[in-house]
């Protein structure tokens, strides 16, 4: 793509809210700003663009916003971006603007939007938000620490209240189709079974044994924690329950995983990915998603960054099953 430079720079939150995506928005305006960029707030993600909710922003303005949940900019899903009329659209409503650098902060969906704006002539910089940690460029997405510390706290009090009734309990987080919520909470909070759709084989009837051999050894809660990509959690439990005659509960987190102040990592990392995304504005780069690797801040070509998988560590899901299963070897086996 060619260098280009830029004046103005516009800055919109799409797809899920993330908590973190506030203090990416701040940074983007006041090193915008420090940089001697004029920065435009556009509300409602793609859909504000498309209705011209944009405004100017100050570096006061974005003041009290870092320590808040949510997006200040509000987000929404968009279809009319999809097309080709959408999109023309929406490059004729930046031009109008005067913004020629655009900061896109969500997930796949979005850095797609992005992408096909970069085709049309708009300089854009993705920024990965999301808290299902689903993006493959990146080893850290904006949302994910504040969201997995929620729901290992709300799991932990599941926890008390299954070994006073010496039920099982099912806790289903989110993730669209991504285990990384699971996982991550299944390692941290102990769990006795984690459910993630990249490695579960649906053999409920071995998960149901594992619970009835779990009991007989003197277990007094059972938790399972399964992945949003698996879900089904309340049927899951009336067949648990029906099959060992152990009383089993399906929680569904939802989305309170998705609000809360966000964590001093994710406040951090949202500051860097922000400052990253106008430093390569400020630079001409246009179609780049900035990430995290190997300790470093980065950025990638978006379309080689849409064309990366992701897969759950082997070695972490392995260390989460010897955790919970087999540990001791002098114990009945409990064959999963
Ligand atoms: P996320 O960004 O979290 O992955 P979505 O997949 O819902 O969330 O995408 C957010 C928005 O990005 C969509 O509502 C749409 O406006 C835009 N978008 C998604 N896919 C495309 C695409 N292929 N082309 C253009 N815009 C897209
Ligand atoms: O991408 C974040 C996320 O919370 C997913 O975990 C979940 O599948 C999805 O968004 C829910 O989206 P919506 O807000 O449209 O219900």
């Amino acid at each position: 793509m060619a260098e280009k430079k830029i004046r103005t720079i516009g800055v919109l939150t799409s797809g899920g809210d993330a908590p973190g995506m506030n203090a990416a928005i701040r940074a983007v305006v006041r090193r915008g700003l420090s940089t001697g960029l004029k920065v435009k707030g556009i509300y409602k993600g793609y859909s504000g663009l498309l209705n011209e909710e944009i405004t100017d922003l100050t570096g006061k303005d974005v003041s009290d916003t870092i320590e808040r949940g949510g997006t200040i900019l509000y987000t929404a899903r968009c279809a009319e971006m999809r097309t080709e009329e959408g999109q023309q659209q929406a490059v004729e409503i930046c031009r109008k603007h005067g913004i020629d650098g655009l900061v896109v902060i969500g997930g796949d969906g979005s850095f797609a939007g992005a992408q096909k704006l970069a085709n049309l002539g708009i300089n854009t910089i993705g920024i990965p938000g999301t808290i299902d940690m689903d993006i493959a460029c990146t080893e850290y997405t904006i949302g994910f620490d504040t969201a997995v510390n929620t729901a290992m706290q709300a799991i932990d009090k599941v926890r008390d209240t299954s070994t006073s009734h010496e039920r099982c309990s099912i806790i289903e987080v989110m993730g669209r189709n991504a285990g990384y919520l699971a996982l991550w909470c299944g390692i941290a909070n102990g769990a006795e079974d984690v459910l993630i759709a990249e490695k579960y084989d649906y053999d409920e009837q071995n998960l149901i044994n594992h619970i009835i051999e779990s009991r007989k050894k003197g277990k007094k809660h059972h938790i399972i924690v399964n992945a949003e990509g698996v879900g089904h959690s309340e049927a899951m439990a009336k067949r648990i329950e029906a099959a060992t005659g152990i009383e089993t509960r399906a929680t569904i987190l939802g989305y309170m995983q998705r609000g809360g102040s966000p964590t001093c990592k994710d406040r951090v990392y949202a500051s860097m990915m922000g400052a990253l995304a106008v430093d390569l504005l400020a630079a001409g780069k246009t179609c780049r998603v900035v990430g995290y690797r190997h300790g470093e801040f980065v950025d990638f070509d978006i379309n080689e960054a849409l064309a990366m998988q992701k897969n759950v560590s082997q070695y972490m899901w392995e260390v989460c099953d010897s955790l919970s299963h087999n540990y001791d070897k002098n114990e009945t086996s409990l064959k999963r």
